[in-house]
């Protein structure tokens, strides 16, 4: 039986026992939930991909809480990293250095790089103080599930895994972190920064701290195992219309409509869409959008909807981790 607990002292106590005897709870953060499992235990850690359901070969985000020293984890550090830390932690930032030899390949899926992030959120980071180590946490949710972004969306996907979820609220975020990978960068020289996966931290923004440009990568299995092309997926089928078209978009609707479907609608601005089941817009802000996304997918299915019709916000800023989402979710 799953106990969601809320955010007092005596349950981050709570969790930190349950923690220290090798168990895993599920903690919010400002992007999404995670299922969180003390990351110098192994056979901890391992309960977190059995509970998820989720490849041993996908590795695992380690979260570190404010006094953490990045070398305890990863074996070089290169400048660019510091930089990045000192700009985005707490915050939606994952960094993929090289593992320290002390960390468990168990939480790298067996690579020789380890992603690290410290999270913006205060009970997370109330959390990891008390724990006083590091905790790997991969999203709260079924393997190739929606992301959880409040305690209720955890219990309704893994309440039969859990013992225990600490509630910190809805996401703030609502979306999973950034996550870039830095090679090289020895001898002060820069390191090359790609991003693995978008999110709220975007290319300009990294690029502006760093004073030089960042790579995307495709979004191949080699680089960040787990980051399949189907992900994030509801069980309605979506379909995706381009930035703008909310016009076109609104005819496809009526059509489905009259063709006797039941039709969901979603976009950033307003559509006009009688008929449709639902129609979700985030009112003009792409925050919102990014912030309301998986809500709306899990309505989308709790709606039994025959099809989701969703216009693409324009590309730029956090609204590119939206489209990335979108895609994911688009592939069956
Ligand atoms: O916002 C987030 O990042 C959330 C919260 C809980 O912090 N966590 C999250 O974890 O989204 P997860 O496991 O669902 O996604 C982490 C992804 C993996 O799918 C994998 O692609 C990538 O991080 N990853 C982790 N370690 C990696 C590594 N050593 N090399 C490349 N990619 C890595
Ligand atoms: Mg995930």
């Amino acid at each position: 039986m799953v106990v969601i607990i809320d955010d007092s002292d005596q349950s981050i106590s709570l969790a930190v026992g349950v923690l220290r005897a090798g168990g895993i709870v599920a903690v919010p953060t400002e992007t999404v939930y995670g299922l969180a499992a003390d990351a110098s235990e192994p056979a901890a850690v391992s309960k977190v991909f059995t509970a998820k359901g989720r490849p041993f070969a996908h590795p695992l985000i380690v979260h570190l809480g404010a006094g953490a020293s990045l070398e305890d984890w990863a074996a070089h550090v290169p400048d660019d990293a510091f930089r990045l830390a000192a700009a985005f932690w707490p915050g939606p930032l994952s960094m993929v250095l090289p593992r320290h030899p002390s960390v468990s390949t168990v939480v790298t899926g067996g690579r020789d790089t380890v992603a690290l992030r410290m999270p913006a959120h205060p009970v997370a980071l109330r959390l990891l103080a008390a724990f006083g180590g590091g905790l790997a946490a991969p999203s709260a949710n079924r393997f190739g599930n929606v992301s959880p972004t409040t305690a209720a969306d955890v219990r309704a996907d893994l309440g039969d895994e859990v013992e225990l979820i600490i509630d910190g609220g809805p996401c703030e975020i609502g979306v999973e972190s950034t996550i870039v990978e830095l090679v090289g960068g020895r001898a002060g020289r820069q390191a090359m920064v790609t991003i693995l996966r978008a999110g709220a931290v975007g290319p300009e923004a990294l690029a502006g701290v760093l004073g030089h440009a960042v790579g995307t990568t495709a979004r191949g299995p080699a680089r960040a195992p787990g980051m399949l092309a189907s992900h994030y997926a509801p069980r309605t089928p979506l379909e995706l219309w381009p930035e703008n078209t909310e016009d076109g978009a609104a005819r496809r609707v009526a059509d489905l409509v009259s063709s006797g479907a039941r039709v969901g609608a979603l976009c950033l601005g307003r559509i006009e869409v009688p008929g449709a089941a639902v129609a979700w817009d985030a009112g003009g802000d792409a925050a919102v959008f990014a912030r309301s996304l998986y809500q709306w997918l899990r309505r989308a299915d709790a709606e039994n909807l025959d099809i989701l019709v969703v216009v693409l916000p324009p590309p730029e800023g956090i609204s590119l981790a939206v489209r990335d989402r979108l895609r994911r979710a688009a592939t069956r």
